[in-house]
C-alpha cells in the first residue's frame, strides 16, 4: 500500500471515529494526585516465566517491548492497580487480569537488535473504562508537541527477578544525547529512538512508557512518546512512538473496524 493511499485510510478511519487528536478520546484529562490512580494506563504484561511493563492505548490493545513477548504465548495483562493504601473504598476499584489474544510486531523486527522494538497486545476483550482504568493519550498529529526540553514521568514495576512492586510508582528522567546511548549500550540509534534517563537512579524495565504531560486546549493530559527496549544501569532506549504512529493507528483501528462490521 502507497503511503498516500494509507494517509487517506487513516483519515477515514478517523472521521469515521470521530478522533482527530488522539488514537482514543477517552485518554484522562488532568490526570493528577486527586484521582483515584496516578496511571490508570498503566499495565503489568505476565508471562510464564517473566514480567513486563505495558500500558493500555484503547479499550483492547495494550501496547509493550517487543523483545518482552516475541514468539511468546500465554501472555496476559494486569490492569488497575495503583496504590490502594492512600484511598479508601478501594474494593469499588478491582484490578483486572485479561488474556491477550493476538500479538502484532513490525515486520522488521529482529531479534538480534533494538530496531522495530514494539508489540500490540489485542486483548480477548474490551477493557470497561473506569476511574482506575483509562488509556493513555497518544497524539496523532505531531507538530503539537515538543519533546525537546521537558522532562518524563514515568511509572515503572520495579520489576525484578524475583518481586514485582504491588502497583507502579513514578520516576523521573530526562532526555539524553543519542550518543549517550551509543556509548553506553554499544549500539547505533536512530531518530526512531529516544535516550532517556536518570543521572543516579536505574530506569530499566522492558516495555515501560516513556510518558510526558502535555496541554492541549489548556488541559494538561499524559502522552506516550516511547516505549523501552533497552537499558543498562540508568540509561535506557526506548522506540519513538512519534515513528510507529500509522503502524498503531493501522492495527488498532482497522481491527475496530473490522469486529464493528462484524456484529
Ligand atoms: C509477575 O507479577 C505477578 C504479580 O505481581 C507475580 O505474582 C508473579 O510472581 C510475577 N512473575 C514473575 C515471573 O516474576
Ligand atoms: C519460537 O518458539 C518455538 C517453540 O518454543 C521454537 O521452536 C522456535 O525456535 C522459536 N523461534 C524463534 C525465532 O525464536
Ligand atoms: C529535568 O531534569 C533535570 C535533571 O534531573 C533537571 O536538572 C531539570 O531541572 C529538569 N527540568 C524540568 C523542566 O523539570
Ligand atoms: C488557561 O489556564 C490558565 C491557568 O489555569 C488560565 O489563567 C487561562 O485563563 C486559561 N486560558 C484559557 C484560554 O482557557
Amino acid at each position: 500500500m502507497t503511503s498516500v493511499v494509507f494517509g487517506v485510510l487513516i483519515s477515514c478511519l478517523l472521521i469515521h471515529l470521530g478522533s482527530a487528536y488522539f488514537l482514543d478520546p477517552n485518554c484522562p484529562i488532568d490526570p493528577d494526585h486527586n484521582s483515584v490512580s496516578p496511571f490508570p494506563w498503566m499495565a503489568l504484561v505476565m508471562l510464564p516465566d517473566k514480567n513486563c511493563s505495558g500500558t493500555l492505548i484503547y479499550k483492547n490493545f495494550v501496547i509493550t517491548s517487543a523483545n518482552c513477548v516475541f514468539n511468546q504465548s500465554q501472555i496476559k495483562v494486569l490492569l488497575g492497580e495503583f496504590n490502594r493504601k492512600l484511598k479508601k473504598n478501594t474494593f469499588e476499584f478491582p484490578n483486572k487480569e485479561i488474556l491477550v489474544r493476538s500479538v502484532y510486531t513490525p515486520s522488521h523486527y529482529n531479534e538480534n537488535n533494538y530496531k522495530n522494538d514494539i508489540a500490540l497486545l489485542q486483548l480477548t476483550e474490551n477493557v470497561l473504562y473506569e476511574a482506575h482504568i483509562r488509556p493513555i493519550c497518544i497524539w496523532l498529529i505531531g507538530f503539537y508537541i515538543d519533546t525537546g526540553k521537558q522532562n518524563f514521568t514515568t511509572p515503572l514495576w520495579y520489576l525484578t527477578k524475583k518481586w514485582t512492586f504491588p502497583f507502579p510508582k513514578r520516576t523521573l528522567f530526562s532526555k539524553l544525547e543519542l550518543d549517550l546511548c551509543e556509548h553506553s549500550l554499544g549500539i547505533n540509534p536512530d531518530k526512531s529512538q529516544i535516550c532517556a534517563g536518570h543521572e543516579v537512579k536505574l530506569c530499566v524495565e522492558a516495555g515501560s512508557p516513556l510518558v510526558q504531560k502535555i496541554t492541549f486546549n489548556n488541559r494538561s493530559r499524559h502522552a506516550l512518546v516511547g516505549i523501552q527496549s533497552y537499558g543498562v544501569s540508568n540509561t535506557c532506549l526506548y522506540t519513538n512512538i512519534e515513528s510507529y504512529l500509522e503502524w498503531i493507528v493501522g492495527i488498532v483501528l482497522k481491527v475496530e473496524i473490522i469486529v464493528n462490521n462484524i456484529f
